[in-house]
This record gives C-alpha cells, sequence and structure tokens, in this order.
C-alpha cells in the first residue's frame, strides 16, 4: 500500500506538484488528501480489477499530470468525486464487502452441473459477470440462463479443455465478449478407475488430456491475458486423491492426474507471483455430485464415509467460500495454496 501511495501520489507529488505550488488549488489539494485516503483505508493493489477503484487510479495520475491547467483538473475533480462516492459505498462497509467482486470477470470451466455449476452461482452472486464453460453445451446454456435469471450478466461457451485450439479460442470469445478475464476456475475434470496391473494406454491420455494438460491449456491461455494486465487470480481444482490414496476404488489414472494439478499450480505460482497472478487451487473431498453418483461407485460410498471424521460427503455450497475468498483481491499475498476442503478425510 506505501508503494502505491508512494507511486500514484507522492512521488509526483514532490517532483510535479511542489514546483506548480501556487497554482495547487484548494479543491485539488481536498482531492488527493481525499483521494490518498481512501486508496489507504482499501489497501488497493496497482490495477485493482474494480472498474471504480481503476478509473479513480487512472484519474488520480491524470489529475496530478494536469497540474496548471484549472479547467482539465475541476473536469477531473467532478468525475473523482462521483467514482469516491461509488467507492464509498462499496467498500467502506467493513471486512464483509471487501469479499465483492463487481464488475470482474470470472470463468469457469466445467460449470455446466456439479462443483463448477455451485462456483458459478457463487461468483455470480459476488458481482462476477461469469462464463460458463463446457463440453456440453446444452447444461452450459442451462447454467447460464440460471445465471441470467438472478441478473448476473453470463455468457455459456462449448470447450473441450484437452483441446488447445478450442481453449485459445474460448479466451478470444471471452476477451470479444467481456474485454477482460480477472478471474478463472479451472474446474472440469473426468474420473476413471482401473486397476493399475489392467489400465490402458488411452485410459491415461484421456484423463491426463483432460485434467492435466486440459487444466495446463487454461492456465496458459488465462496467464497470458492476465500477465498483460497484472492482475488474475487463477484457481484450478485438484483433490483429495492428490493428499492421499483413497480407497476402496483403484484409480492410479486419476490420481496421478490431481497430484500433478497440484504441483503445476505451485509451480506455475512461482512463475507468476511477482507479476500481479496468483495461482491456487482446491482440493475437495469427496463431494455429493454426478462423479459420485455412479452406480458402480455405490458399494463404496458406506467405506467412503466411514473414513471422513465429519461422516458425511460435501454439498458442492461447502466448496464456494473457498473459491470466492481466492478469487478476491483479499487473497493477494496467497499463492501455491493447495486449500484441501474434505471433512478431515486426510486427517485419518
Ligand atoms: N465430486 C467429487 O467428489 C470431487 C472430488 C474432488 C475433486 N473433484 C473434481 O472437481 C471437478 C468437478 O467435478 P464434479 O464432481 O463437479 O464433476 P461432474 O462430472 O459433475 O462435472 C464435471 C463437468 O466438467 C465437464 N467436462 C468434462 N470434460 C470436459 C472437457 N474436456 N472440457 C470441458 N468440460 C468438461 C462435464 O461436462 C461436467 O459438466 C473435477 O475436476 C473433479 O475431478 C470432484
Amino acid at each position: 500500500m506505501e508503494d502505491l501511495v508512494d507511486k500514484i501520489i507522492l512521488v509526483p507529488f514532490r517532483s510535479a506538484v511542489l514546483p506548480h505550488y501556487v497554482s495547487l488549488t484548494w479543491e485539488l489539494w481536498e482531492f488527493l488528501s481525499a483521494s490518498h485516503f481512501y486508496l489507504q483505508i482499501m489497501s488497493i493493489p496497482t490495477n485493482h480489477p474494480d472498474p471504480t477503484l481503476h478509473a479513480l487510479q487512472t484519474l488520480l495520475q491524470e489529475t496530478i499530470h494536469s497540474i496548471g491547467n484549472e479547467d482539465q483538473v475541476k473536469k477531473n475533480l467532478n468525475t473523482a468525486k462521483q467514482l469516491l462516492d461509488t467507492a464509498r459505498v462499496r467498500y467502506d462497509d467493513g471486512i464483509l464487502s471487501k469479499f465483492r467482486l463487481d464488475g470482474q470477470v470470472a470463468l469457469v470451466t466445467g460449470a455446466g452441473q456439479g462443483i463448477g455449476r455451485a462456483l458459478a452461482h457463487a461468483l455470480g452472486e459476488a458481482g462476477c459477470s461469469v462464463v460458463i464453460a463446457d463440453i456440453n453445451a446444452t447444461t452450459a446454456a442451462t447454467v447460464a440462463s440460471e445465471l441470467e435469471a438472478k441478473n448476473i450478466q453470463s455468457f455459456a461457451v462449448k470447450v473441450d479443455i484437452s483441446k488447445k485450439e478450442e481453449v485459445d479460442a474460448m479466451m478470444e470469445a471471452i476477451l470479444a465478449k467481456f474485454g477482460n478475464l480477472h478471474i478463472a476456475c479451472n474446474n472440469a475434470g473426468i474420473a476413471s478407475q482401473s486397476k493399475g496391473e489392467e489400465t490402458e494406454e488411452v485410459e491415461w491420455d484421456t484423463i491426463l488430456g483432460v485434467n492435466l494438460k486440459g487444466t495446463f491449456h487454461c492456465c496458459q491461455a488465462e496467464a497470458k491475458h492476465m500477465l498483460k494486465n497484472g492482475y488474475g487470480r487463477i484457481i484450478n481444482t485438484a483433490s483429495l486423491c492428490a493428499k492421499t490414496v483413497v480407497k476402496p476404488q483403484c484409480q492410479v489414472v486419476y490420481n496421478s492426474s490431481k497430484a500433478a494439478v497440484v504441483h503445476m499450480t505451485k509451480t506455475l505460482a512461482t512463475e507468476w507471483a511477482g507479476r500481479g497472478v496468483t495461482v491456487n487451487c482446491i482440493s475437495p473431498g469427496y463431494v455429493d455430485t454426478e462423479l459420485t453418483r455412479g452406480e458402480h461407485l455405490q458399494d463404496f460410498r458406506a467405506q467412503w464415509i466411514r473414513d471422513i471424521p465429519m461422516k458425511r460427503l460435501a454439498d458442492v455450497a461447502e466448496l464456494t467460500g473457498a473459491v470466492v475468498y481466492l478469487a478476491s483481491p483479499l487473497a493477494s499475498y496467497t499463492t501455491g495454496l493447495d486449500f484441501i476442503i474434505d471433512g478431515g478425510a486426510t486427517l485419518w
């Protein structure tokens, strides 16, 4: 924060304002103090994705450069007062309001159902416009209309994340539609079961192609845009299976793919940490979705529940708070985290 204040207020103030001190009107002084005050109490990182705060930062810089041009300064003052009023309403309201994501664009892959659908609703309710990406165009369109019914701007995109050209086309479509991308939940994933000695090469290629390579395609395409902006929040979906060998089902391929997602997340986090883009992942335990409702898995359920200290599967809603936090500017010092949400399953 000191860095920001220094960059946008004090340095230009010292170098540009002092020589023109005589032309520094009382109003301008008031404006600089008020802006300084609000920027300070809101702890805004540079390149804050909120369009109001971003506009305020830009205006501050412009105003400092316009000193001496009274008309321009007065015009900027009026705009700044309006922006400050909007920002005040949004951010002067305590900690909960700082979780709001108004004006941001979020992408969720695998959002046509299950965990992705819940994340899309949560990010929309927090203020984002949401891109609903899924290989299934029908379910993606349904979720997009659920969001529209709540007055959340949304956009359905059909994508197979295992195909790099489709992921790149999705990014282009998002930028054409919304002009920006601030938050990306790379959540799409598939599972399979087989005994290691019987696992076919095709299973390996398919699962790794979606869960690992597909997630990487997404991180890469998203980061190319976010790094240019100097701001981004990437949240991958890994799994409890990355931490522990779940039983009794045999799933060497799925477990390996999710363990790799965690390490890929940490690696990319270090590469992009200094450039405003954080990369984290969530590792859900067993969640009650289509993925765990398959008939072939029902015999295993009783054992899963025995092995979970909380004695139940998770509801999709129980993952959303972590994701909204990781997506928020408040998580600016959190990167490379594997956020385990498993009812205690990995503790036993
Ligand atoms: N359900 C669980 O218990 C659980 C636990 C840990 C991790 N996970 C992970 O959470 C994520 C979501 O799981 P879920 O339970 O909601 O599963 P789900 O099967 O209910 O939903 C997955 C969604 O991803 C979409 N999808 C599949 N392949 C895709 C592709 N190639 N490109 C784009 N979209 C694709 C599907 O159409 C579907 O809408 C997955 O990565 C999964 O591995 C799930």
